[in-house]
């Protein structure tokens, strides 16, 4: 059934306290709630009252101590509804049977690896006992957890433990009381044999915080970085938006089989386990920045989600936008701002942009939904976090504090909007948002055109601008919105040239500072469909630094010419602008070969591109990690969501080849980088190593693309003399690219020395899913029988089903055999966990962006069958 934002009521009863308990079992658990119900201030006295439920047995309901009579309520299979309640305030009291060992959904209460673990968020609580499952409904919650004491001897739950004990048959029970109220989206328990590592974190007003990171005994040594991370990220909330934590406890439990990244629970985190264990050994230096952001990501939504949380599903950005804006702002703070802003943007572009150009294009705030669990998209939580993002450009990053201030000043404790986030932000400042609303409403991705010219007679500098919004999935036509371009100029020594005033279309505006001098960069306001700027007393022709730091999520258009990108690649001060200069010569380098590449025609390079990257890969002077990223091409998916038709063949061949072009060309250099940042220190996670490792990787794979003997030998002794996962599953990698007897060999060596460690033999599954070799979708079909798989565990379909739907070529291969395999994949995996069938068959929704031939194949297989 399909749900609709308009459609909003509040609901006619609240809940006040809910007490739980549960008696956990091998064969069934029992889940006792009493519940006090009072109705709203305005609410229909006596209205029927509506329960979710769902796979939970109902064993018995009473109100104010009395059984409910058979005509008193009616059940089906996704409610229970009570139809003459009293008058409030009253008791309810349910008790239902539920079968956590048979729930492979991972939705309530499940197990994993024999312990009981939940996920409630969205719906999964409705999975546990019957509730008012809405995010609107906020109540006090106590849980009393009853197990046996040899199986489960840790029992967990949200808030302080205030009473635990020995029962009778050798069980035990712990009592867990949550002063804030939540709604029930936030709850979470945890049973099972688990030890934790222990450490202490003094907030800013001088309360001790008990932090506990659970997790099976042997991984403990693992958990070293999370701890890190957890203390890090308190520490940066206190100073950066005045946030303190608000309980003596704090909980991050780890578990092997869990649908998405981690989960918010008040003071009891649930996470994946690979965003919590990491080791040099057997993390590489991506997985500790991820375990870095994501700790940060579920400890920030203690404040921006659950202290205020959100009034219906369809808020979901208001706490996901938010809270990944937070943690990219913290993770840009605990290393380099400029990289993770490009990796950030990259990650936008490969994911979002193309599903905002298709089917599943919707709006950061949703109109309507079938199923919640599909919604947890890039859009609400990557594009959220921009429209985030813009605030704090419009508004500087004190304004936006302000802005963040009167948000829980108002809306501490409450379950609101992405209105009230809005407001909250223009009343702090007084400011004039205009139309920038309608980014949360209008989906698609805004195409801004700019043209520039420079009249050297006036000193003038002028920009025309024009946005227009495609038609997406659903919304035909569009509005013109709010867009903050931030710009430069940069003058022939490519220094930054003083921006003293501006004219926007109707007024000129100055923009000296308080001692009278311009300002380097500006952040433009483009709020009409046309839009005319002029900058004055601009002395000489500059070259324009357009969109500085992807200031607003839109595709740039320009006039900037080829020769003035390569200025900017070598000059700009804006870092995220000079990789994006040499992104862009990238792409229309490799787009013109693939044109070539169709018409039969031979394929050249751009001698000056490569050049530009010999200068950048020399500049001693840039951050290693800067350097990796500039010289690293554009995505084959980026690049197909640029063509009309895609074309994954001629994208991947033209690629290939300038990647091999730009190996030979630059054979010494990478030699170098590869030698000159080789270590024998020890792992560490800091941002002067990683930078280090990034350049030398990215170096690797180039020299072994060029599969020569030499090359090949030196990625093999990378392999055999690496002492940390960065450096062994980048050699690795590169050996991989060329099919042979050496991949073959290297690849069975790796999992024999791994295959005791289940989250590295992900890695070694998703590294040959992944592989472009013609063909491999047969290699994919063997590795589902290896016992390095696992069809239960998401984290094993991610990496093997997900990884092979990341390769273009041998997914959307011409004989259809790739999408053969993810349908009969997608089949089999709904029946276990529709969850995780859905995300992997979002991987059919580019299919209109393929050529007839291809289209005919996916229509085919994903809706014929
Ligand atoms: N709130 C979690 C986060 O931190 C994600 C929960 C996802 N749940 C789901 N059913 N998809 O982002
Ligand atoms: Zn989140």
């Amino acid at each position: 059934k399909e749900i609709f934002l308009k459609d909003y009521e509040k609901p006619d009863y609240y809940f006040e306290t809910v007490h739980l308990n549960f008696a956990l079992g091998e064969e069934h658990t029992i889940v006792h709630s009493n519940i006090s119900v009072v109705s709203h201030p305005e609410g229909g006295a006596n209205a029927p009252l509506k329960l979710d439920g769902v796979d939970v047995k109902l064993r018995s309901l009473k109100v104010n101590g009395e059984d409910v009579k058979d005509g008193g309520y009616s059940l089906s299979a996704k409610q229970l509804i009570l139809h003459r309640p009293p008058s409030t305030p009253f008791k309810l009291e349910i008790t239902t049977e539920i079968e956590p060992q048979n729930n492979t959904t991972l939705e309530g209460l499940y197990k994993s690896t024999g312990n009981f673990c939940t996920q409630c968020e969205a719906e999964g609580f409705r999975r546990i006992t019957f509730y008012q499952d809405r995010p609107d409904v906020m109540a006090k919650f106590t849980t009393r957890i009853e197990a046996d004491k040899s199986l489960y001897p840790v029992l967990l739950s949200n808030g302080n433990l205030i009473e635990q004990g020995d029962l009778s048959e050798g069980r035990h029970y712990a009592l867990w009381e949550d002063p804030f109220k939540k709604p029930c989206y936030l709850f979470a328990l945890v049973a099972g044999q688990l030890a934790s590592r222990d450490d202490e974190f003094t907030t800013c007003s001088g309360r001790k915080v008990s932090l506990r990171i659970w997790t099976p005994a042997q991984d403990i040594p693992k958990t070293v970085h999370a701890m890190y991370s957890l203390k890090a990220a308190m520490k940066w909330d206190e100073e950066v938006f005045g946030r303190e934590y608000d309980l003596d406890l704090f909980n991050i439990v780890a578990v092997p089989d869990f649908n998405m990244g981690a989960m918010e629970n008040k003071s009891l985190n649930i996470f994946n386990s690979r965003l919590v264990l990491a080791s040099p050994e057997t993390a590489s230096d991506a997985d500790y920045a991820a375990i870095l952001g994501v700790i940060g990501h579920e400890y920030f939504h203690n404040w921006t989600g659950n202290r205020v949380t959100c009034r219906d599903w369809f808020q979901l950005s208001l706490k996901e936008g938010l809270t990944v804006f937070r943690d990219q702002e913290f993770s840009s703070d605990m290393g380099s701002r400029a990289v993770k802003r490009i990796a950030d943007v990259v990650r936008l572009r490969i994911s979002q942009f193309p599903q905002d150009a298709g089917p599943m294009s919707h709006p950061v705030r949703p109109h309507s939904y079938i199923k919640m669990d599909n919604f947890y998209t890039v859009t609400v939580y990557e594009k959220g976090a921009e429209v985030v993002r813009m605030y704090q450009t419009l508004l500087s990053k004190k304004g936006f504090r302000k802005g963040m201030d009167l948000y829980f000043e108002r809306h501490d404790s409450q379950a609101v909007t992405c209105d009230d986030f809005y407001a909250a932000m223009r009343d702090a400042n007084t400011a004039n948002l205009a139309n920038f609303g309608l980014w949360y409403s209008q989906s698609g991705t805004p195409i801004l055109t700019i043209y520039t010219s420079y009249d050297a007679s006036a000193h003038t500098f002028q920009l025309k601008c024009r946005q227009e919004i495609p038609p997406t999935a659903g919304q035909p036509t569009k509005e013109p919105m709010l867009i903050p371009l931030a710009i430069g100029l940069l003058g022939s020594k490519g220094q930054d040239l003083p921006l003293t005033s501006v004219y926007d279309g109707a007024s000129l505006k100055s923009l000296k500072d308080d001692c009278g001098n311009g300002v380097t960069t500006v952040v433009l306001r483009v709020e009409k469909a046309e839009q005319e700027f002029i900058f004055t007393d601009i002395l000489e022709r500059p070259v324009p630094s357009l969109l500085r730091g992807f200031s607003a999520p839109v595709r740039l258009v320009s006039d900037v010419a080829d020769e003035d990108l390569l200025f900017l690649l070598a000059h700009d001060s804006d870092e995220f602008n000079r990789w994006e200069a040499g992104q862009t010569i990238g792409r229309k380098l490799i787009l013109s070969l693939v044109s070539a590449l169709q018409q039969g025609k031979e394929l050249f390079i751009n001698k000056d591109f490569v050049n530009g990257l010999r200068s950048t890969l020399c500049n001693s002077s840039l951050d290693k990690e800067f350097i990796a990223k500039a010289i690293t091409l554009p995505a084959e998916s980026e690049l197909m969501d640029l063509m009309e038709v895609a074309d994954p063949d001629a994208v991947h061949t033209a690629r290939r080849f300038v990647v091999k072009q730009i190996a030979s060309s630059l054979r010494q250099e990478f030699l170098d980088a590869v030698n000159t940042n080789r270590s024998n220190e020890v792992y560490e996670f800091n941002h002067e190593s990683m930078a280090r490792r990034a350049l030398k990787n990215v170096s690797l794979g180039y020299l072994a693309s060029l599969n020569e003997p030499e090359t090949i030998q030196l990625a093999l002794n990378e392999y055999n003399t690496a002492t940390n996962m960065t450096e062994q599953i980048a050699a690795l990698a590169a050996i991989a690219q060329n099919p042979g007897e050496l991949r073959t060999e290297v690849l069975s060596k790796f999992y024999e020395q791994w295959q005791k460690d289940s989250l590295v033999t992900n890695k070694w599954l998703a590294l040959q899913a992944l592989s472009d070799i013609p063909g491999n979708v047969k290699n994919v079909e063997a590795l589902l029988d290896h016992p390095a798989f696992d069809m239960k565990n998401p984290n094993k379909v991610y990496s093997l089903v997900g990884g092979f739907c990341g390769s273009a070529v041998n997914f959307h291969a011409k004989d259809g055999l790739g999408y053969r395999f993810l349908g009969d994949m997608v089949l089999k995996l709904d029946k276990i966990n529709p969850q995780v069938a859905s995300r992997m068959v979002s991987a059919f929704s580019k299919w209109k962006k393929f050529d007839l031939h291809r289209q005919e194949l996916a229509k085919w297989i994903h809706m014929g069958r």
